[in-house]
């Protein structure tokens, strides 16, 4: 199916990146069809989705008369029955396999054939997943940068079976959503975490072996190569225990000992220290 053909979108889970990419897609004029297991998760992706333009009207970016059609445009479903009207779907479920397999599964069983099944997911293989349906070559990852709605990157995946007009109808796609697309092959930790991760980890070792505070380390970063947050705060906001995961999944699949996670961050993890979302990790919240 072309870009130009798809109408409405269905958007698996309502989490963290899911009621931000059914913002996007909802702010670009589609129908989006919001799919999560409980209403209550629901009810809170589509209060997220609220705030967010509410945030981008105080912003000017958009015109408070419009935040009601943006918000028309959604439509939430517990039942996958939902999903069988949509021309594209993005799957933000969890990062566990078992759950990918689920929710791939069902989704596979009810969409049309010519529709295409995207994932969003950060460190499972795109080809590993398309393998998991029967439309192997109508399967992409699409990833898109947390927070959804303000960061401008999508990184478009070709699983090792994706066809050439998926994957180009998906990376159109992403350009009718205001974003850039970027072309990646599929890869562990494609090339945004495969570059993050291990400068993160690095920051790590750094404070383990007592080169520099994490504070001094941030800076250093912010001041001296112009980033605009430092890499441990950076890594407080993604999560301790996600940086863990991640390096985990570029040491395995890649086997080469420069990946292996830096010992400070498992620790901080064993110690339920996570970053931001438990009040503590390299900061104190
Ligand atoms: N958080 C990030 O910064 C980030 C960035 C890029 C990619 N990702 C990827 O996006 C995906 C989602 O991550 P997240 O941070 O939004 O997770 P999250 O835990 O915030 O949200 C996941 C949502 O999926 C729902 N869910 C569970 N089972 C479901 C099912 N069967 N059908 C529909 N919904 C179901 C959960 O109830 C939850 O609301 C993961 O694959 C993750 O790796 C996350």
């Amino acid at each position: 199916m072309s870009a130009d053909q798809i109408m409405t979108v269905a958007v698996l889970g309502a989490g963290t990146m899911g009621n931000g990419i059914a913002h996007v897609f909802a702010r670009a004029g589609y129908k989006v069809i919001l799919r999560d297991v409980e209403q209550r998760f629901l009810d809170r992706g589509l209060d997220t989705i609220s705030k967010n333009l509410d945030r981008e009207i105080k912003k000017g970016k958009l015109a408070e008369s419009e935040k009601g059609a943006v918000l028309a445009r959604l439509e939430p479903a517990t039942d996958m029955a939902a999903v069988a009207q949509a021309d594209f779907v993005v799957e933000a479920v969890p990062e566990k396999i078992e759950i990918k397999r689920a929710v791939l599964g069902e989704a596979d069983a009810i969409l049309r054939p010519e529709v295409i099944l995207a994932s969003n997911t950060s460190s499972i293989a795109m080809t590993t997943l398309a393998a998991l349906t029967k439309r192997p070559d109508r399967f992409v990852g699409m990833h898109f940068m947390n927070p959804v709605p303000m960061m401008v990157l999508v990184e478009v995946i070709r699983a090792l079976q994706t066809s050439d007009a998926t994957f180009s109808a998906t990376m159109e796609l992403a350009k009718k959503l205001g974003k850039t697309p970027v072309a990646v092959n599929d890869a562990p930790g494609f090339v945004s975490n495969r570059v993050l991760m291990p400068l993160i980890n690095e920051a790590a070792y750094c404070v383990m072996e007592g080169v520099a505070t994490p504070e001094s380390v941030d800076a250093v970063m912010k001041l001296g190569m112009n980033h605009p947050m430092g890499p441990l705060e950076l890594a407080d906001f993604i999560g301790l225990d996600v940086c863990v995961d991640i390096m985990h999944v570029l040491h395995e699949g890649l086997g080469d000992p420069k990946y292996r996670a830096c010992p400070l961050l498992k620790k901080y993890v064993a110690a339920g220290w996570l970053g931001r979302k438990s009040a503590r990790g390299f900061y104190s919240y």
